[in-house]
């Protein structure tokens, strides 16, 4: 059995409504392992890169401005078909229909604001992986 490891952030709306735990306790429920955590608020020069393919997207400057509005927890994740795990467990990107039994679908919905507030971020392949752990973990 191969371990992979992923980048989950809890993004600004899951930190200031309190989420954190039961986000973190809903990844290690299903059996994967927090292997390294950080709070803090990211800069804009770590969102421009972590967000680079996005570029010139409408929603790429709410985006940015969004994720450095407070405080994200970023966690890097490990187990076996972590990537394509998580990403599933987090529902797709707009929390008002994402399924129930999802994290955005349990916990999230759209606030009426410019910019989704989804709670969270994973990695979408082993290369975004392996870029996104280097930017945010070192
Ligand atoms: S795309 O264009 O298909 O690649 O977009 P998608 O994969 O769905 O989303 C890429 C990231 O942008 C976020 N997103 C948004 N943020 C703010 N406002 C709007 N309208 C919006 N649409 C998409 C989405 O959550 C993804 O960010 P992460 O951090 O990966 O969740």
């Amino acid at each position: 059995m191969s371990t992979e490891h992923t980048l989950v952030l809890v993004k600004p709306d899951g930190v200031a409504r309190g989420l954190t735990g039961q986000i973190l306790a809903r990844i290690e429920a299903k059996g994967y392992e927090l292997v390294d955590l950080k709070k803090f608020t990211p800069g804009r020069e770590l969102l421009e890169a972590h967000y680079a393919e996005h570029e010139g997207k409408p929603f790429y400057e709410p985006l940015v401005a969004f994720m450095m509005s407070g405080d994200v927890v970023a966690a890097k994740v490990s187990g076996h078909r972590v990537i394509e795990g998580f990403r599933s467990l987090a529902g797709t990107t707009d929390p008002t229909t994402a399924a129930p039994g999802t994290i955005r679908g349990d916990l999230g919905r759209d606030w009426d604001l410019k910019v989704q507030q989804n709670l969270v971020h994973g990695s979408d392949s082993s290369e975004s992986a392996e870029r996104e752990l280097a930017l945010w973990f070192g």
